[in-house]
């Protein structure tokens, strides 16, 4: 079995879907690699470390996409004005393709996967269950967008985070709110408080509660019953507009008050919730700092921009997107090992010819298999 790595062609991207460490993890399990030239280089990584852990080098991406029986990427083949892919029509059918398609947003994308009779597996929608852990791209990119979050907010405040106690006088800690206490979250609440910040968090699940506390933070509840707040995945379910318009009053008691607010918010296949309104941006300290982790999915914060930094009333909003791809030795090897340990969990199903269409993370990801769509989220 030959497996695949193609470059990686979204604008900003530095990522690459193997590492040396996992090529040689895949040429020891008895299948090739190969892996498109230069590849890993925004990785900082040569074609002369893939080789030497086995891989072989290709050309371009037509011969990679034509010759493997299996592809990984980091990102989902872009779609031209057509609609149509050219990565798509290289591949040969029954080809297993392994990439976060973030497929019920790109139905387009799977219907011509489907047509092609590529055999898809797509990763942001993998359950997130404990024996799927090490598999989990969302938890692994999450984590560094969470420690990077608080970095960048570093970086952009005219001050530092710890207490300092000098000969002239005592420095007070910077605090900061985090809201939304999931993966990145809990990273950036860790990563502040590491550098010495008072942290308050803010989410709607209970449950988030004790993770929060055990890091030395404030938690603030919303107070919402367990079941209202979640749902079986554990993700957070979606409230009311009168929930939310409380849920900005509760935060607005602190906000004035906050050298930085990380916002993390998200309902899965929803526009992110508005938290920081205009309002409580205007009475926020001048020279403090939002970092709007949410921005792909509308924001958290009314006034921050995907892709932009901004100065409004005195705050600097953050909107940088695609965070781990600032971070390309870390986010590559973790996504890489993630990819790594569901190719291995699905491999000796391949090898007998039959996938288990009963098993959680299988039915989890696989979105089309044999010409059809084959995922129920898919399916109307
Ligand atoms: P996410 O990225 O979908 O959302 C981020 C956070 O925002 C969540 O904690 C959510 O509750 C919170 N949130 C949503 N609306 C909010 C609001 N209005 N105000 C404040 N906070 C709000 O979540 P993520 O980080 O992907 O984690 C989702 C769940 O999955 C969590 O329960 C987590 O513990 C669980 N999980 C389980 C794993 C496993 O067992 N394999 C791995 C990773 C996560």
């Amino acid at each position: 079995m030959k497996i695949g790595i193609p470059k990686e062609t979204f604008a900003k991207e530095t990522r690459v879907a193997a590492v040396p460490e996992t090529v040689a993890k895949i040429v020891k399990e008895g299948m090739e690699v190969v892996i498109e030239s230069d590849a890993g280089l925004l990785s900082y990584i040569s074609n002369n470390e893939y080789e030497k852990a086995g891989a072989q080098i290709a050309p371009n991406a037509e011969y990679i996409f034509k010759e493997a029986d299996v592809i990984f990427k980091v990102n989902r083949p872009q779609l031209n004005e057509q609609k149509l892919s050219p990565e798509i029509e290289w591949m040969k059918e029954n080809t297993i393709f392994v990439a976060p398609f973030y497929a019920v947003q790109n139905l387009d994308l799977i219907s011509l996967l489907a047509k092609k009779k590529i055999i898809a597996f797509s990763m942001e929608l993998l359950p997130r269950i404990a024996r799927a852990q090490n598999m989990d791209i969302l938890s692994s990119m999450s984590n560094l967008a969470g420690y990077k979050s608080v970095v960048m907010a570093a970086e952009h405040l005219g001050k530092i985070f710890p207490m300092l106690t000098t000969a002239a006088g005592t420095i007070q800690p910077t605090k900061i709110i985090i809201i939304g206490a999931g993966v990145a979250g809990l990273q950036a609440i860790a990563t502040a408080r590491r550098l010495g910040s008072l942290v308050i968090a803010f989410d709607t699940r209970p449950a988030a509660g004790e993770q929060v506390k055990s890091l030395g933070a404030e938690f603030v509840s919303m107070e919402v019953s367990h079941e209202a707040s979640e749902d079986q995945g554990g993700y957070a379910k979606e409230q009311s507009k009168e929930f939310y318009q409380k849920e900005q009053d509760i935060i607005h008691k602190y906000s004035p008050d906050a050298d930085v607010i990380i916002t993390t918010a998200l309902i899965p296949g929803k526009k992110a919730p508005i938290l920081i309104t205009e309002a409580m941006v205007k009475e926020m300290k001048p020279g403090s700092v939002i970092v709007d982790l949410s921005v792909d999915q509308g924001g958290n914060c009314e006034l921050s921009e995907p892709g932009k930094i901004v100065v409004k009333y005195g705050v600097t909003l953050i909107g940088v997107q695609n965070l781990p791809a600032t971070l390309p030795s870390n986010a590559s090897q973790l996504y890489s090992r993630n990819l790594f340990a569901f190719f291995k969990y699905i491999a000796p199903m391949l090898k007998e010819g039959k996938l288990d269409f009963e098993d959680e993370i299988i039915k989890g990801c696989l979105v089309t298999y044999n010409g059809e769509v084959v995922h129920p989220l898919l399916k109307h």
